[in-house]
């Protein structure tokens, strides 16, 4: 029921300030997050659980299989806000393994709208597929694309002009891809970060 909710949330306040009778006060007078968490929808990858992170520690966008769509104007209003007005440090693409929507977008069968949401993925599908056809194994693809497409939204989202005017103007602004796997709890960096000072990725190998 709903009201559990409530009634949560009441202990959980009380022990905040039985903790530190300031706690509120302090938090309502002043956000200033260093990081901007983008992931995926999914219940199971909350970003200040799986990080540690008190609240006002991480501005947070979350989407079905955390995808960066150039005409996002949630996205891009978060980023936008997070960048200038709050001036964080970190942008953090944080996709997960046996991601639902990534699964969803290697299926060839209809899903609804949603299918409109996941092309991306199916473009990097497409791109990679030699790539992705040498695992054999169905979860082994799946966790191939789920790491491709995490790579892809950090590279989309260096190329957005928020970034790059960030960047322009000298903001050490760094964007970062992780993945977190469901079955051990951990994040894993993918080592993809791009800065102004390494605004590209480099080739991949081959
Ligand atoms: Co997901």
């Amino acid at each position: 029921m709903p009201e559990t909710l409530l009634d949560k949330n009441r202990k959980w306040a009380a022990e905040r300030v039985a903790a530190d009778p300031d706690y509120f006060r302090r938090l309502s007078e002043l956000q200033a997050p260093r990081f901007l968490w983008i992931g995926c929808s999914d219940s199971r990858v909350p970003a200040n659980v799986i990080a540690g992170l008190e609240p006002g520690e991480v501005f947070v966008h979350r989407n079905v299989a955390n995808l960066v769509h150039h005409s996002d104007l949630n996205l891009l209003s978060v980023l936008e806000y997070a960048v200038e007005v709050l001036g964080v440090a970190h942008v953090i693409v944080c996709g997960h393994y046996g991601c639902g929507g990534v699964k969803a977008a290697m299926e060839g069968c209809a899903h609804g709208v949603v299918d409109h949401w996941l092309q991306p993925i199916r473009d990097i599908a497409d791109a990679h597929a030699a790539a992705l056809e040498a695992h054999t194994e169905e979860a082994a693809r799946l966790s191939a694309l789920c790491e491709l497409s995490i790579r892809e939204q950090v590279a989309t989202l260096s190329r957005t002009p928020i970034i790059r005017n960030a960047w322009a103007r000298g903001d050490p602004l760094a964007i970062h891809g992780w993945v977190y796997s469901l079955s051990d709890g951990l994040l894993r960096d993918l080592d993809c970060r791009l800065s102004a000072a390494h605004p590209h990725r480099p080739p991949p190998v081959s």
